[in-house]
């Protein structure tokens, strides 16, 4: 009989009070599902599967679960998927962020109850991947992500299209009357036609390629197309690679540590990638007690030059970086900024994988480290009297020409008065004005939301306007472009400075130097604060999740996690 000790079917038993008979037990019942008595003595390879009929971008799992079996029985292991809980970006209420955690948990708490020796992430949709990760850290036992990897793009008449930045494109002519209803229909049938995740930088991409950087997935497997046979051949060779882990024990512990962190965050700075990247990063690193404060963004962020050349911030889509030489092209020209001692889950350390020979590359789309698209990181953390712990700007998607201004803020106190008034023809508004939007940042009702891409007033963009500065404690899609201050921490229900904004106080953005200040007088700020009611549902009014959710998160600068799931040491 095998021993708990020995892992496999045995590992983790039901507690009965005796073991043999639990796992003769568990043996028999599994058994039932047909497997021999050999197959029963193999080590395991959990595989937490995520397919959703709510999950559009996750509709080809199943092809890639059968590649993922494959591996694992090839290799000489047990492949058992289980479902977690899986979240599609625009069908979850009020925002997918609002349920990372709680699918972390999901994730955490199956690879330790369950019997596995090793685990296989399934993940592609924007929080799916860092949830995994977040999970799996706290669970600590060998793991590997394989992502679902990005759409393919399609076309309108001379228009390529990509979820999910011509999503947005077009949705702002449609605004502007540029285009009429029918136009907008046609494109709405197009913008997302294959399985896979958006298919630009945009988060889920972002979270791909930060993935790999770390080393927690297969080399060159962030941007291969979900519908590209090369995705089903990385998904068998990453069911190879877990059973490999067992056999030469790697934990995600000793793969995510301060230096891989660090390769990850010159990596989201040279890609100009998601805002909300840099949310999930700070999570997952926080689980395995990684400080990553906005400063250390910051100090990496003057020495990493953009050198992908994609949308939102560039021209071109996943698809064709895949092509230009991938995550391997973008490595190897940030060489020697990485700490290439780190491990990866192949047990090489990443600057063994770069001594590979490479792939040719398309500076079209991957440019060489001297000659970037931008000298500096596309992401720069601000700080100021409007946001004491900090704000993120994403610096290369954004108007230069707005980065040093002075402006009058047009203040929106929910998303409902933003949108019962954005588009009123009365609204007294100029192009030089900041639109603030307050109380949708971790802790409100909304659960942060993507809005902070704030729509631009319709009297104004029928007139060419195409960005304004526009300020809040809400995130913005990594599809997403503008002037916009994100993740103004601490956030308005938490009474920070953002809550004090009123309509026609100025506000200062130098992004020169890294400051969004509120030029209003101390003494009339106490004032302010005297009476200010906080937008907020005392959480003592709510059960369930909802009530977990308003006690436990915590502020953009931390992750948005929860207290109780950061280390013991962490939680004070
Ligand atoms: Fe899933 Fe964009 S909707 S990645």
């Amino acid at each position: 009989m095998t021993k708990e000790t020995e892992g496999g079917l045995a590992r983790g038993l039901t507690n009965y009070g005796d073991k043999d008979f639990a796992t003769y037990l568990r043996r028999s019942f599994a058994s039932s599902m047909g497997y021999s008595r050999e197959m029963l003595s193999k080590k395991i390879v959990g595989i937490a599967y995520t397919p959703s009929g709510f999950n559009n971008c996750h509709r080809h799992f199943p092809d890639m679960l059968e590649a993922v079996k494959r591996g694992v029985l090839a290799a000489g292991a047990l492949p058992i998927e289980f479902p977690t809980i899986s979240l599609g970006e625009v069908f979850l209420n009020p925002t997918s962020l609002k349920f990372r955690n709680l699918m972390s948990m999901d994730t955490e708490e199956m690879i330790r109850a369950q019997p596995m020796d090793a685990v296989v992430l399934m993940g592609g949709c924007d929080k799916t991947v860092p949830a995994q990760l977040m999970g799996a850290a706290s669970a600590d036992i060998p793991a590997i992500q394989i992502v679902a990897g990005p759409m393919m793009t399609s076309k309108y008449g001379e228009e390529r299209l990509g979820a999910c930045t011509d999503c947005r494109r077009f949705w702002g002519k449609y605004r502007a009357g540029e285009i009429d209803s029918e136009q907008i229909g046609k494109i709405e049938a197009r913008l997302a036609t294959t399985a896979g995740t958006c298919a630009v930088m945009g988060t889920a991409s972002t979270m791909a390629c930060i993935t790999e950087t770390l080393g927690m997935s297969l080399p060159g497997t962030a941007a291969i197309p979900a519908v590209n046979a090369d995705r089903l051949r990385s998904a068998e060779a990453t069911g190879a690679a877990a059973v490999n882990l067992i056999a030469n024990p790697l934990r995600p512990g000793q793969v995510i540590t301060r230096g891989s962190v660090e390769n990850a965050l010159r990596v989201l700075l040279a890609l100009g990638g998601s805002t909300n990247a840099i949310i999930h990063l700070t999570a997952i690193a926080g689980r395995l007690g990684i400080d990553v404060p906005l400063s250390w963004l910051n100090e990496l962020s003057d020495t990493t030059p953009v050198l992908v050349n994609l949308k939102p911030v560039g021209s071109h889509y996943m698809e064709d970086f895949f092509y230009a030489g991938g995550m391997g092209a973008v490595l190897r020209e940030l060489k020697p900024l990485l700490n290439l001692d780190c491990l990866t889950v192949t047990g090489e350390t990443l600057g063994e994988r770069l001594e590979l020979p490479s792939d040719p590359v398309d500076r079209n789309v991957i440019a060489a480290a001297e000659n970037p698209y931008e000298p500096q990181g596309g992401l720069v953390a601000l700080f100021g009297s409007l946001a004491p712990r900090g704000a993120i700007l994403k610096r290369s998607a954004a108007d230069k020409n707005l980065f040093e201004l002075e402006g009058r803020a047009v203040v929106f106190n929910s998303l409902e008065d933003l949108a019962a008034r954005i588009d009123d023809p009365e609204l007294e508004i100029s192009e030089n004005d900041f639109l603030v939007l307050q109380n949708a940042g971790p802790k409100s009702d909304t659960g942060m939301p993507e809005a902070g891409y704030l729509p631009i007033p319709k009297k104004l963009a029928s007139k060419g306007v195409k960005d304004m500065v526009r300020i809040s404690d809400a995130r913005m899609s990594g599809t997403a472009f503008g002037t916009i201050v994100l993740h103004v921490t601490p956030e308005a229900v938490e009474g920070g400075p953002l809550a004090l904004v009123q309509t026609g106080d100025r506000i200062k953005l130098s992004v020169a130097n890294r400051r969004i200040d509120l030029l209003v007088e101390e003494g009339e700020l106490e004032k302010r604060r005297k009476t200010l009611q906080l937008k907020r549902r005392d959480p003592k009014t709510l059960r369930g999740y909802d009530r977990l959710y308003a006690e436990e998160v915590l502020q953009a600068d931390q992750g948005c996690d929860f207290r109780f799931l950061l280390r013991p040491e962490a939680q004070s």
